[in-house]
């Protein structure tokens, strides 16, 4: 890092410093006068954004960790002293309360961001790799940090998802009890969360750390998905882009400030300023609203694995992989794959496809209870279960972040920017809407028509992934695509 050309600073202390230790250097080369492209629109101020809530909840923190006891007869009580009577501590907790959700608000804008304009594309694979697991990081801190308060949903909530632990095979108890620290959620599970919640912070600053590091070897991405060709298409980082994070920075900070100060438990849970008491189960317990999508997926799963369930996938998995290696050297031992993998034969898929979802559907109707009590369908073996629902549930909602993590590697499209693919923008935006049905769906008891609602709506993001990406892969004819990001420009200023 030390290596290179040295900037000039008129500021004599500054020079001085920079001789011995060029971090003076470093800004103005990463920060100063970085080569950024000049079509930034205001979705890309939300890694800024993020960076700063970040920071905001660091220093938060550490202040409410002052005041803070973690001790299951102390916690709650230490929260509403700093409530109460610690000078500006209701300030600080709020502040911290609220910015875990807009830093979420943030971080999720961020993603869909990413996703629109194929930022996780060559050559930002790994850049996008390290976000999903800064994303898994903030997951894990989040659920860690809502225990602290030891209210009734810090309780409940943190006993119903240790509990899916226990779905693993064999060593899933065993797990669940090293996790905890003993039988129940108690005094050595509210210390580890504490001492988690204070450290994982710190993790996520090293790994955003190595994020903008591979952001500023491959440079960033831009709203037409083409890459930079001469110097009439970047501008330097400032004053730019500069003023353009403070100003997007300053309008998101309005809202965060208005939900902080004046509706301060809109997004929280009533039942949180109740003490936790292992005696009372709530009538409805949910997860923090930004976790509540993942949830409706670990609920949508209401049926184990049996014969039907799995020769089912396993047939749907057949059909595809002629898409899925569409892209390879490898021949898919499959009859419809014709040799040059041209004449891709949509009956022939059909007909296996919808086979696999059928008996699929057989399997399911072999465990669904009817409201007598009995099942909806007997086949031999209907009822001999591999794995169970509650496994299946937890696969399926750790399977839908995993996916996050090879989605560079299931969308292999040659255009990165959905302003040109019009099949992936509105198979988009229905995940979008999907997400946010699933977030509802999350919300209500998993009963009456939620859960086929929530079956749906996890198949679609489910679908996505591994079937919609992979055809529009092989099938989508993409829109011209302009010839610079210099070109995009004028053109759209003609079209003013
Ligand atoms: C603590 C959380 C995070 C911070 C502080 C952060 C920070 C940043 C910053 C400052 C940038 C450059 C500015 C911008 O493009 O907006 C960036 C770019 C990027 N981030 Fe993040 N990020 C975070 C989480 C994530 C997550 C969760 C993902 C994906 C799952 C992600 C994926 C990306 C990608 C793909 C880019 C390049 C975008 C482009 O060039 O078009 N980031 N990030």
């Amino acid at each position: 890092m030390a290596s290179g050309k040295r900037a000039e600073f008129d500021n004599k202390v500054v020079g001085w410093i920079d001789e011995r230790l060029p971090v003076f250097t470093l800004m103005q080369k990463e920060y100063g006068v970085f080569p950024t492209p000049r079509n930034f629109n205001y979705f890309w101020n939300f890694g800024a954004i993020a960076m700063t809530m970040l920071i905001l909840m660091i220093v938060t923190g550490i202040v409410l960790a002052m005041h803070y006891t973690p001790h299951t007869g102390e916690a709650f009580n230490s929260v509403e002293r700093i409530m109460r009577d610690v000078n500006w501590g209701w300030m600080i907790r709020y502040m911290h309360m609220n910015g875990a959700s807009f830093f979420f608000i943030a971080v999720y804008i961020h993603i869909c961001r990413g996703m629109y304009y194929g930022s996780y594309k060559k050559p930002r694979e790994l850049l996008w790799i390290l976000g999903v697991l800064i994303f898994l990081l903030m997951m894990a801190t989040a659920f860690m940090g809502y225990v602290l308060p030891w209210g009734q949903m810090s309780y409940w909530g943190a006993t119903v998802i240790t509990g899916f632990f226990s779905a693993i095979p064999v060593i899933g108890e065993d797990i669940q009890t090293w996790l905890l620290g003993g039988f129940t959620v108690d005094n050595a599970t509210l210390n580890r969360f504490f001492s988690l919640h204070y450290l994982l912070p710190f993790l996520i600053v090293g790994v955003v750390f190595l994020h903008i590091w591979a952001l500023h070897v491959s440079g960033s991405n831009n709203p037409t998905g083409i890459e930079p060709q001469s110097n009439k298409d970047p501008l330097p980082f400032h004053p730019f882009y500069t003023t353009k994070d403070t100003f997007g920075l300053l309008v998101f900070l309005l809202f965060y400030v208005a939900i902080t100060f004046w509706a301060p438990n809109v997004l929280g849970h009533p039942d949180n300023y109740i003490e936790a008491n292992p005696m009372v189960t709530p009538a409805h317990i949910v997860p923090e609203w930004y976790f509540l999508p993942f949830y409706a997926i670990l609920r949508a799963v209401t049926f184990g694995v049996n014969i039907y369930v799995a020769a089912g996938i396993g047939l749907m998995a057949l059909a595809m992989l002629p898409v899925y290696c569409a892209q390879t050297a490898f021949k898919v031992p499959v009859i419809y794959n014709d040799k040059d993998k041209k004449n891709f034969n949509w009956n022939k898929f059909f007909v296996l496809f919808g086979l696999g979802g059928a008996i699929f559907m057989l399997g399911f109707l072999c465990q669904y209870e009817l409201a007598d009590g009995s099942k909806a369908l007997a086949l031999p073996f209907g009822q001999l279960i591999f794995a169970t629902a509650k496994l299946g549930g937890v696969l399926a909602m750790f399977g839908s972040i995993a996916l996050l993590f090879v989605l560079p590697w299931l969308d292999t499209h040659p255009v990165k920017s959905a302003n040109f693919r019009p099949m992936f923008k509105i198979a988009l935006l229905v995940l979008l809407v999907d997400f946010i049905v699933l977030g509802l769906v999350g919300m209500k008891p998993a009963a009456g028509l939620w859960i086929p609602l929530g079956q749906i709506a996890t198949a679609y993001y489910m679908s996505f992934f591994l079937i919609i990406l992979p055809f529009l892969n092989k099938f989508e004819k993409a829109l011209p695509v302009p010839k610079s990001i210099n070109e995009a420009v004028l053109a759209k200023k003609k079209a003013k």
